[in-house]
């Protein structure tokens, strides 16, 4: 049976700007596949989702669902390599694409030296 689709708008401010993304439940592999694919970002998701470079930083907001505040994978070591990273920091390329986004305003992190690898 196919999962329902659900329609989802997120608020992405970069440089101070914000961008109203529209999509649907899985429509991209994560958060950081969305933010690339419209926005168009310089050093943004260098390693393609591998959670290495850190370069697709962003800050949640505190009103989030608890559970997209909990790190994953080797999130906990790359997010400790870059600087200004909050207790509601994650990398958006291990944030699946669903409806605990819809409505929230995920603001964009961006590290003074990009690129860990
Ligand atoms: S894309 Fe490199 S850590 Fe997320």
């Amino acid at each position: 049976m196919p999962t329902r689709q659900t329609d989802i708008a997120v608020t992405v401010v970069y440089e101070e700007r914000e961008h109203v993304l529209r999509t649907y439940t899985h429509e991209y592999r994560s958060l950081m596949a969305l933010i690339y694919d419209k926005l168009y970002m310089v050093n943004f998701g260098d390693c393609k989702g591998i959670g290495r470079c850190g370069t697709c930083h962003v800050r949640l907001p505190e009103y989030a669902e608890e559970t997209l505040l909990v790190r994953s994978g080797n999130e906990p070591n790359t997010l400790g390599k870059i600087t200004g990273v909050l207790p509601t920091s994650r990398l958006s390329c291990h944030i699946p694409i669903d409806e605990r986004l819809h409505g929230l305003r995920v603001e964009i992190m961006q590290d003074e030296e990009p690129g860990l690898y």
